[in-house]
């Protein structure tokens, strides 16, 4: 692995972002909501703060598709779309449970499999 410049003490075992950006969970929009509050309580109480990072984002990009939500550790980011079902932030939520009882990030449930995106082009070049 290369050598990095700098280090922090705070590692995890991976980052979830839910993005709750100018599209993603504004229901004034006519957006599925997003679960802010209940996530943070239940990732507190559930004591994953310090293994497995939970960020509300800005604008993660692919605003056409509604609630994105990446995941990421060492290996990269997995890219989720329409997330726009609080039994999905559910499952989330017990999926960094067992996660952090594994100490690793486990492979997401199959009910995901319908929601990944690609948001980077594989075609556009200069
Ligand atoms: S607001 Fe979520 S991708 Fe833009």
């Amino acid at each position: 692995m290369e050598e990095l410049a700098l280090k922090t003490k705070k590692l995890v075992l991976g980052q979830v972002s839910v993005c709750v950006g100018c599209c993603c969970g504004n229901t004034a929009n006519g957006r599925p909501a997003v679960p802010v509050e209940w996530l943070k309580k239940e990732w507190r109480a559930r004591g994953l703060l310090k293994r497995i990072q939970l960020t509300m984002s800005g604008c993660l990009g692919p605003c056409d598709v509604p609630n994105i939500v990446t995941i990421s550790n060492e290996s990269g980011t997995q890219w989720l779309g329409n997330i726009d079902e609080f039994e999905q932030y559910r499952e989330l939520l017990e999926w960094a449970v067992a996660s952090r009882n594994a100490a690793r990030l486990l492979p997401l449930p199959k009910s995901f499999r319908g929601h990944t995106i690609d948001p980077f082009s594989h075609t556009l070049r200069h």
